[in-house]
């Protein structure tokens, strides 16, 4: 079972490692639905989807058979965290929105509930990239009213944000009522977040990595992590793997994670961080890699105008 770690002052806590369940290329129903199994039965708690992956429906069915099988005694004892899609970031659509991911859940309450990116669709685009004139910045006020509504229902225990700069957070800080307890942002040995990182922190906004391994074999990543000399060579001296290796650095940095995988042994190895820590020099020579960051707004939607912008200053938060 993965180590806890504290969310801020709220009291609550957060498994150090989840499992992410987004597969690209996408896989079927099924076999997600078993690899979440697979994962229940390794000790893992923490589930990370999102409306926009289409694993909230299989996640949903491997919960519910985890528990009618007695795989887990209570739903409390599951975290799952996901996110409010950008065709969905209007005030009003947000409550219905968060109801249509329950329903896909099988669930009566979210753990934690993000939003997936701060930009705003206008129409619902299946295709990338997407048109200039379906795309616009979030109007984050109007849309935390409608979190923060989300959580005083009780429908979301904690509510947080995905892919915000220090810049972003600011703003949000300056007017929320209840301020984000989550960022979950790419943090890897090569895209290490450092002013970020120190941002979240004074500010008790806790950090969730996302692509821990650098997303190797998806459209946004690749293997620099899983093949790196450098941290091979830490995980041969070790008795580890790289991916461990990587993960250890991502946990010492104070944050949690959910790396993906749907393969038993590497899902059991991604648990298995919490007996051995790295010595200085071995964080020195990480924290000496060259930043590379694999997913981009732009890449997402487009090159369009503000998204280059924002890149540019989610860019700023790694490399300062
Ligand atoms: P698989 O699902 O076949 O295990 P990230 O978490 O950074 O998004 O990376 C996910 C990618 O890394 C997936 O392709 C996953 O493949 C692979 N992966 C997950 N765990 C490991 C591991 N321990 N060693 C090597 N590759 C891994």
């Amino acid at each position: 079972m993965a180590a806890e770690i504290a969310l801020g002052c709220s009291g609550k806590t957060i498994p150090a490692v989840g499992l992410g369940t987004v597969a690209d290329p996408r896989v079927d129903a099924e076999t997600t639905k078993a690899a979440v199994l697979e994962a229940i039965k390794a000790g893992y708690r923490h589930f990370d989807t999102a409306f926009a992956y289409g694993s909230e429906q299989p996640l949903g069915e491997a919960i519910a058979e985890a528990l009618s099988l007695g795989l887990v005694k209570s739903r409390d004892e599951f975290f799952i965290t996901t996110k409010l899609w950008c065709s969905f970031a209007e005030r009003d659509q947000i409550v219905p929105a968060i109801k249509m991911s329950l329903k896909n859940l099988q669930l009566d309450y979210i753990d934690m509930y993000l939003i997936h990116l701060p930009v705003r669709m206008t129409q619902q685009m299946t295709k990338t990239p997407v048109p200039r004139e379906a795309i616009e910045p979030l109007d984050i006020e109007s849309v935390w009213v409608a979190m923060e509504e989300c959580q005083n229902l009780g429908i979301t225990k904690g509510i947080g944000v995905s892919n915000f700069s220090c810049r972003m957070l600011e703003h949000l800080l300056s007017f929320a009522k209840i301020p984000p307890a989550v960022n979950q942002v790419e943090l890897n040995p090569f895209w290490r977040q450092k002013k970020l990182r120190e941002f979240c922190k004074e500010k008790g906004i806790h950090i969730t990595a996302f692509s821990p391994l650098g997303a190797n074999g998806t459209r946004w990543g690749d293997n620099r992590i899983v093949e790196c000399d450098v941290l091979d060579e830490i995980a041969k001296a070790r008795g580890k793997t790289t991916a461990q290796v990587s993960l250890r650095w991502v946990y010492e940095q104070g944050a949690s994670m959910v790396p993906k995988s749907f393969n038993k042994q590497r899902m059991r190895q991604n648990l298995d961080i919490f007996d051995w820590s790295l010595t200085e020099e071995e964080s020195y020579k990480i924290n000496q890699l060259p930043q590379r960051k694999g997913s981009t707004l732009t890449s997402i939607f487009g090159p369009h105008d503000f998204l280059l912008e924002m890149d540019a200053e989610l860019k700023q938060d790694s490399e300062a």
